[in-house]
């Protein structure tokens, strides 16, 4: 499969955007597989009336379009007060504006990752509910606990995670 990896974070520092680098790294063993930060392009916030007085951001179809490239995503959600970060949230929210369902076909390993013991789950189950609607496929999904303990210098140090990561990927056929 031709995948794409990205995370729901801006920040440039994004734990999030390190693990999948890594994951991208696994699933190089089966796939041919691309990493993107979203921030690479611009979003206004979501609102209807901006939406009615210019439609959807060029920038929103820019990766559309350069999602209709792969079959499929790795993906890794941070957690901003039990749920996703308010930058994914509006990138989702835009693109749930597009015409049909602008995933339609794609698979999703969904990954979440955080610094403390609760591994972001709150914001990976919020992000396993609401990407669907978008029309693509969750294959499953993998919470990433304690960041700063178990991965290091561009590995997963816990082989245990590092396990149930590759199984996730084997789901993505
Ligand atoms: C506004 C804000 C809210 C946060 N809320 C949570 C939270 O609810 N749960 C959690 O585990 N971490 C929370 N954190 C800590 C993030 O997990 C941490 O900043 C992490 O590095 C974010 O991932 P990123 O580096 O990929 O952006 C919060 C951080 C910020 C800035």
């Amino acid at each position: 499969m031709k995948l794409l990896a990205f995370s729901g974070s801006n920040s440039s520092t994004s734990i999030n955007q390190s693990l999948v680098t890594s994951v991208a790294s696994m699933a190089r063993e089966n796939h041919e597989v691309d990493v993107i930060q979203l921030t690479k392009y611009n979003y206004p916030l979501y609102g209807i009336d901006l939406e009615k007085a210019e439609g959807i951001p060029a920038t929103i179809q820019s990766l559309l379009s350069e999602f209709s490239e792969y079959d499929g995503f790795i993906i890794s959600t941070p957690e901003h007060n039990s749920t996703i970060p308010v930058f994914f949230k509006n990138v989702l929210d835009w693109m749930s504006r597009m015409e049909g369902k602008p995933l339609e076909g794609k698979k999703v390993a969904l990954l979440s990752c955080s610094p403390g013991r609760g591994g972001a789950a709150k914001a990976l189950a919020f992000a396993e509910k609401v990407i669907p609607y978008l029309g693509a496929e969750i294959v499953g999904t993998q919470s990433f606990s304690s960041f700063g303990e178990n991965f290091n210098d561009g590995e997963i140090l816990n082989l245990e995670l590092k396990n149930d990561i590759s199984n996730l990927l084997a789901k993505l056929v």
